[in-house]
């Protein structure tokens, strides 16, 4: 019997858990499970074993889970390869050349956007670039790109190269900011403050929605509107938010985003990247790089002279789709279909507070939590000292986490396939591993 379900309680013994409050108990992470409605996605995935016991995931913010149907989503596209080659693009319901819809549909329901605002293309630093050269439109005294400190590197360097690519110096143009000279990101108001601060020298504003360090959540709606009333285009890096958290980007009035599928998307490793572009946009005289891809589909095989835009956020594809990886992709999205957007919130924000609740009770004098209290699945720990023991053991005894130099352990359990006894179990290990560490020194 794996580790996430010891034991199941009787009747009897769930009616304690009905009125729920929570208690630090195996009993109660028990109960928690069994009252779970969603508890059944959890088989619907590939979980790592070593020496015949299952390890328990909390790494949905690095990569996500093997859903068990992507081996047969991939096997689907082989065979419609083998049986019928190029045809395949034209053939059938499932045919290669509308694939992207049943990404695009799914997607638009966990990004809050009409399904003609987002395309699935490229990876992510890849995406950076091609919004860039549609969004950063500088003018007059208007050139500064507003970023957080400790943005995930990859969108430091696309911003700064863009920037020296258009002919500018980067440290005059590209604006971080810090909360303190520890380079921990910014508040939220501090980010407001900062908007409104450089107000007309601000052409974009480009933050990560959730930041990869810390877990930290920004009020990505507040943002977005303190951007527009100073007159700045909005964008937002996804990648730890998409899968994760609620967004609602149209209405939000958000100008682009662009995000990765490997994380809480668990569309594998390298898997398609998404982008949202409003539909403001989509007929607008904006700056596109583009490819045959972006043509009108039924125009695309004629081969004219002249780009015809499709007249929607796919217009932005270049290449032809990589239907391997829209396979992966659409097994997990199937699966987030099935169990339902707002019910994996909900489950998520109840995950949050039992995961609040037992952190509450280890003595706060071994680590700090730099995440704040608006955040996803994520819960980023910094310790004073013993850090990289206290991970190495958390690791030997089966809890897949991660470690981030030069002092901080993140562990993000995910509404699909974690359980609360699984948290409880982490949470356990944890405080005795650090009450022994504490003794011993
Ligand atoms: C916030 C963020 N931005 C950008 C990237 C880079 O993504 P890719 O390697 O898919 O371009 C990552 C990768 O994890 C990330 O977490």
């Amino acid at each position: 019997m794996s580790m996430a379900f010891p034991f199941l309680l009787t009747e009897e013994e769930l009616q304690q858990f009905d009125m729920m409050t929570f208690a630090n108990t195996l009993d109660c992470a028990a109960a928690l499970d069994q009252q779970d409605p969603l508890l059944k996605y959890r088989d619907a995935f590939m979980h790592p074993i070593e020496n015949n016991r299952e390890r328990t995931y909390f790494l949905g913010n690095s990569l996500g889970l093997q859903p068990k149907k992507t081996m047969y989503s991939i096997q689907q596209v082989l065979k419609q390869w083998q049986q019928d080659g190029v045809e395949s693009f034209f053939k059938g319901d499932d045919n290669w050349l509308t694939y992207h819809r049943k990404l695009t549909n799914p997607l638009a329901a966990i990004t809050g956007a009409l399904p003609h605002e987002i395309t699935v293309m490229n990876q992510l630093t890849v995406n950076i670039h091609l919004m860039m050269v549609s969004f950063y439109r500088p003018e007059g005294r208007r050139k500064k790109i507003l970023i957080e400190s400790k943005a995930f590197p990859s969108d430091q360097y696309a911003v700064s190269s863009f920037v020296r690519h258009m002919g500018f110096n980067p440290d005059e143009i590209v604006v971080e900011i810090n909360r303190d000279a520890e380079g921990v990101p910014p508040t939220n108001r501090q980010v407001i403050d900062a908007i409104h601060q450089y107000g007309n020298d601000l052409a974009m504003v480009f933050l990560g929605g959730v930041n990869y360090y810390t877990g930290q959540l920004f009020d990505l709606y507040s943002i977005a509107t303190a951007s527009r009333e100073v007159g700045a285009v909005v964008g937002f890096d996804l990648a730890h938010a998409v899968g994760n958290v609620k967004l609602n980007l149209h209405d939000w009035d958000v100008d682009f985003a662009c995000w990765c599928s490997y994380k809480y998307l668990n569309g594998g490793p390298g898997a398609i990247a998404g982008v949202f572009i409003h539909e403001k946009h989509h007929l607008s005289e904006i700056n596109r790089l583009e490819g045959w891809w972006g043509v009108k589909q039924d125009e695309r095989f004629l081969m004219k002279r002249n780009f015809i835009s499709s007249g929607d956020a796919t217009s932005w594809q270049l290449s032809t789709s990589p239907i391997l990886l829209f396979a992966c992709l659409h097994a997990s999205l199937q699966i987030f279909e099935d169990a339902g957007w707002n019910n994996l919130l909900s489950k998520q924000q109840k995950m949050i507070e039992w995961t609040d609740f037992l952190l509450a009770s280890i003595p706060n004098n071994v680590f700090k939590r730099i995440t704040p209290q608006l955040r996803g699945c994520q819960i980023s720990l910094q310790f004073q000292k013993n850090g990289k023991e206290v991970y190495k053991r958390l690791f030997d005894q089966g809890f897949m986490i991660d470690w981030r130099e030069p002092d901080v352990i993140r562990f993000a359990p995910v509404p699909l396939y974690n359980s609360y006894t699984e948290i409880w179990h982490f949470f356990n290990s944890l405080r005795e591993i650090t009450n022994e560490l504490t003794l011993n020194d």
